[in-house]
């Protein structure tokens, strides 16, 4: 019996090191940084090249931005209509894809990020997503996304009509989302997440920098508060294709944002974001680590995860813009009430571009 014990300790004692040994693996690489894995190695110059050269010394402001709304329509070309996922095809087949109406305003953040590909050995794919998980730790209160290696060169374009647009009908997105990856009515809105920190360029072309919330520049859940609001102006000329009023001066709402904050199928979703910091953090991270692999093997992608700086944290909780209260609500969750906010002391303000 105690022979057998003994047995049972050693075997066990033996599991452990080999896990800890899994844990603690570490690998010099060229430069001197450590790296659990020597393909990663390349990643830390790149990583501190785009901090210091692309995102203005780790700034969360446009190229971050642009950066992101990068890594959705490259990986969205995907589906029962062809495409190869987050591949780099928008860069490497840029003269195509780059014809798309939903593309437009691209151009600059490819023109922006195409000599950091050139002067590092990096595919577009694998750029593309590292840059959007690099720009996105620069945005307090976002969650540290994760990024793998190891996307190929695109070996075509992706067809048109892969990227939802602001216009589409509710079904049309969902239906998109779902051939595009088997994402979730849930992950959909998760990914909208992403519209915390967006400064809109082209939706409304007499403006520049307009933010789709209140705080464009860090990654809170104030876009799922004011997206709940009563629409009552433009920020601009207002009749553009894609757009709805809004209840800031100064702020756009997407028409797509808008119907999915009101359809029954994403409503209670979209709310339970409200003042949940944690759930926003841990929904998008699992949300965009699907999206940002679409087309590939996981197994055969490297996880260098850990080259993606921890974003700082965000401590500010949700509150009504100044001047609006729960009055001001457009109650779509039929189940769950709006979580009582209080409101932004002072006079009604206006959302200023970025
Ligand atoms: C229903 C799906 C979506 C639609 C219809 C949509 C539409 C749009 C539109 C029209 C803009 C404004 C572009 C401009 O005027 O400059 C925009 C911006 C943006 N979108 Fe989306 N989007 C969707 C989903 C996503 C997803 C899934 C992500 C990322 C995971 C994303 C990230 C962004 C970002 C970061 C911006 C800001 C870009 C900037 O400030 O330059 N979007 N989106």
């Amino acid at each position: 019996m105690a022979f057998k014990s003994i047995l049972a300790i050693l075997a066990l004692s033996a599991v452990l090191q080999s896990v800890e040994g899994a844990i603690t693996r570490r690998i010099a690489c060229p430069d001197g940084n450590i790296a659990s894995n020597a393909a990663c190695c390349p990643l830390f110059a790149i990583r501190d090249d785009i901090q210091e050269n692309l995102f203005d010394g780790g700034e969360c402001g446009e190229e971050v931005h642009e950066s992101l709304r990068l890594t959705f329509h490259d990986a969205i070309g995907i589906g029962s209509r062809g495409g190869g996922g987050a591949d780099g095809s928008i860069i490497t087949f840029e003269t195509q894809e780059l014809t798309y109406h939903a593309n437009n305003g691209l151009d600059e953040i490819i023109d922006r990020q195409k000599p950091f590909i050139a002067k590092h050995n990096i595919t577009a794919g694998d750029f593309i997503q590292f840059a959007g998980a690099v720009g996105v730790s620069n945005c307090p209160g976002a969650p540290r996304l994760d990024f793998f290696l190891g996307r190929p060169t695109a070996a075509a374009a992706a067809p048109d009509l892969t990227v939802p647009e602001p216009f589409d009908t509710v079904d049309n997105i969902l239906a998109r989302f779902a051939d595009a990856g088997g994402f979730s009515p849930e992950e959909v809105v998760a990914l909208l997440a992403s519209h915390t920190i967006v400064a809109s360029d082209h939706v409304d072309p007499t403006l520049e920098g307009v933010p789709f919330d209140s705080t464009p520049s860090t990654f809170d859940t104030q876009f799922f508060v004011e997206t709940q609001l009563r629409g009552t102006l433009f920020p601009g000329t207002g009749g553009n294709q894609g757009e709805v009023e809004s209840p800031l001066a100064g702020e756009m709402r997407l028409q797509s944002d808008s119907e999915l904050a009101r359809d029954s199928r994403t409503a209670c979703e979209w709310q339970s974001f409200v003042n949940n910091q944690a759930k926003l953090q841990s929904a998008f991270k699992a949300a965009m680590r699907k999206m940002t692999i679409l087309g590939h093997n996981i197994s055969q992608l490297t996880d260098c995860s850990e080259l993606i700086p921890t974003p700082k944290a965000l401590t500010k909780i949700a509150t009504f813009p100044a001047g609006l209260t729960n009055a001001d609500v457009e109650q779509a969750c039929a189940s769950t009430p709006f979580p009582s906010l209080s409101t932004d002391p002072g006079p009604v303000t206006s959302v200023a571009p970025v």
